[in-house]
């Protein structure tokens, strides 16, 4: 059951919070918001939206919320557009740490996307020290699988690359996985809910564009996803629970490449119905 307080002092039974509860869960009772504990998720809007400020949810730490400030959401939408086109894929990056505020902003753009009913089941693994050691047992993996599967002779581009990829790192010392990013972001959640790759992929969105915000780059990983299903001694390392799914990762670490423009995309497949 969720905790929410609502002042009955100040609230005015405007009935804004009324109005933007997703769970239906306030009523207006004698001209004062009235909330069933029982059917609220803790999504927040009934804190944000008053204009009285007289909703709190004491089980959370309420000097993190920060209050409207209209010019610091004057984004232009040319430029953030222009800012989403040139986000790269980065597979070059310079052999240099990130600093742990930059880090943990990247953490709260996280922490903050949106979930299913708001359960807020993502979990984040950044994958520093033992980076290492996850890369040589994942470049295994899947060269493993490359040589060793029927599944990957329908997939003789994949076969191809993962043979490669481990010849790569065992004669030349070549990192064709993680590209010597310094670090990885991994997320995982509990096996229960249904949405949680949706989560999982939102959060990383969010958490890509703000690590270009702060200089950093980022690259998707799906092959350490392939080689995490396939490698239990993998899990064991980055600390994954046995109720834990792997959702996906990204590595991260400062861009040793320049782009010099956009790039093409198909046009878009859409309809208006
Ligand atoms: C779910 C997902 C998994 C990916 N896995 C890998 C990967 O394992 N290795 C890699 O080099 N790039 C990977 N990528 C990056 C894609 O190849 C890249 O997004 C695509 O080529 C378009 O390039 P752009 O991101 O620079 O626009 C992945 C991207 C996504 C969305």
């Amino acid at each position: 059951m969720s905790n929410v307080i609502i002042n009955k002092e100040t609230c005015t039974g405007c009935g804004l919070c009324v109005r933007d509860c997703s769970s239906c869960a306030i009523i207006l009772e004698d001209k004062k918001a009235k909330i069933d504990l029982e059917l609220c998720n803790e999504c927040s809007h009934c804190v944000a939206v008053c204009p009285k400020a007289s909703v709190s949810m004491p089980d959370y730490d309420e000097n993190e919320i920060i209050e409207y400030e209209k010019d610091r959401l004057n984004i232009d939408p040319d430029d953030f557009l222009y800012f989403q086109k040139f986000r790269r894929s980065v597979r070059q990056f310079k052999d240099k740490d990130i600093e742990t505020d930059k880090l943990n902003k990247i953490i709260e753009a996280g922490r903050y996307s949106p979930t299913a009913s708001n359960r807020q089941l993502n979990q984040f693994i950044i994958i520093k020290d033992k980076i290492d050691e996850v890369r040589n047992s994942a470049i295994n993996t899947l060269y493993d699988m490359a040589v060793n599967t029927d599944y990957m002779k329908d997939q003789p581009v994949y076969q191809k690359l993962f043979i490669k990829m481990h010849e790569d790192y065992k004669d030349k010392n070549i990192d064709r996985l993680f590209f010597n990013a310094p670090a990885i972001i991994a997320i995982v959640s509990e096996e229960k809910s249904g949405f949680a790759d949706v989560n999982g992929g939102i959060a990383a969105s969010r958490m890509e564009l703000q690590a270009n915000t702060l200089g950093l780059g980022v690259c998707y990983i799906g092959f350490l996803k392939t080689a995490v299903a396939l490698s239990g001694d993998i899990k064991k390392s980055i600390g994954m629970k046995d109720n834990e799914e792997y959702l996906l990762s990204f590595v991260l670490g400062y861009p040793d490449v320049k782009y010099q423009r956009t790039v093409n995309r198909k046009p878009a497949d859409f309809r208006i119905i």
